[in-house]
């Protein structure tokens, strides 16, 4: 059997189909917006959402800075969980390009909430302290185990950043996975957001590139941060090709890796090697052994059955499902997690 791999969702490789779908792209040059198959995918998730534009980015990372730069200036803060992919993984990128600080909120498993938000916005007229203008929410949340927000307290949320004037962003990078978890229109997601970020670099399965989403106002600036960023690209349409097809052909499967991931968590509840195991909404699961110091031989026994998980430090232990991991697999690793012996 082929090596399985859970390390992350984006480590699978483009199904025929989609080598089909690149191979047959009609391609333009981008830079100048004459890549009709860019012009498409971007037409295409715009109006999935609701919204005015949509652009694409090389990665999910570059959207998001994109993103934090349209709605913030130099010096101002935005609010975050502490547990945010923009604040943790983007490589400082808040205040490297846009010379922001974030506000770290202490929410649940990379959630947070309205009273939080509201709690930790910055007076306006105290120019002693950074000014609020933005709050960053990710659903799915990553580190928070693929946890997805309820609706109802996004709509709070909105709520209090049209109180007090504050710009609300999604980074979407798993979006996909909540909404077929919970059979939301992504509309729902574009009436409140002003600007998400969407990966089809994650479940969809796509080689690269994901796609900011937004209104107007905000948006007719974004090709111009895009280039300062160096993502203006030239014939990207084939990219492009590859996001369209997963959008009408893998969408469905996410319900199959959701439910794998469950499942999986179900098994590892019951051996009593596992001292805690978050619970599981999406593709996503965290969990710890009872004793830390068999960490690795647990990663040992798991290789040796050509298993690969990740690692996320003090103790945390992460399995993502995705595309390319298969019924067959699915039984194997079931099958070695229940012969695991310390
Ligand atoms: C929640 C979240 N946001 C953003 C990203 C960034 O995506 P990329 O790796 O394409 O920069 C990731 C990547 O794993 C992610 O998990």
């Amino acid at each position: 059997m082929k090596e399985i791999d859970l390390r992350s969702d984006t480590v699978t490789r483009p199904t025929k189909g989609m080598l089909q779908a690149i191979m047959s792209a009609e391609v333009g040059d981008d830079v100048y917006k004459e890549d009709p198959t860019i012009n498409k995918l971007e037409k295409k998730l715009a109006d999935m959402f609701g919204k005015d534009e949509a652009l694409f980015f090389p990665t999910g990372s570059m959207a998001n800075q994109a993103a934090i730069k349209l709605h913030t200036q130099p010096g101002e803060q935005l609010i975050c969980d502490k547990w945010a992919h923009v604040y943790n993984y983007e490589g400082g990128g808040v205040s490297f390009n846009s010379g922001v600080s974030c506000k770290l909120v202490d929410g649940d498993r990379g959630m947070i909430t309205a009273a939080q938000v509201e709690e930790n916005i910055n007076p306006p007229d105290f120019y002693h302290s950074p000014l609020t203008t933005l709050v960053c929410l990710e659903n799915t949340t990553n580190k928070g185990g693929g946890a997805c927000y309820d609706l109802e307290e996004i709509k709070k949320i909105r709520q209090v950043c049209n109180t007090h004037k504050l710009g609300l962003h999604l980074d979407g990078a798993r979006l996909f996975n909540a909404l077929v978890k919970k059979n939301e229109d992504p509309k729902d997601y574009g009436k409140l957001f002003d600007t998400i970020s969407v990966c089809l670099s994650k479940g969809l399965g796509t080689p690269m590139g994901s796609v900011l989403i937004g209104d107007k106002r905000l948006m007719k600036n974004a090709i111009r941060v895009r280039k300062v960023l160096g993502g203006g690209m030239r014939q990207v349409g084939f990219m492009a090709a590859a996001g369209i097809y997963a959008l009408d052909n893998h969408l469905e499967q996410l319900a199959k890796d959701n439910q794998r991931a469950s499942e999986i968590a179900e098994v590892l509840k019951t051996m009593n090697y596992i001292g805690k195991v978050e619970p599981v909404e999406t593709n996503i699961v965290i969990f710890y052994l009872e004793k830390a110091e068999n960490e690795d031989e647990f990663m040992k026994q798991l290789s040796e059955n050509n298993i690969r998980i990740s690692n996320m430090g003090q103790g945390k232990l992460r399995i993502v499902t995705h595309l390319d991991y298969s019924e067959e697999m699915h039984n194997h690793f079931i099958d070695t997690l229940r012969q695991v012996t310390f």
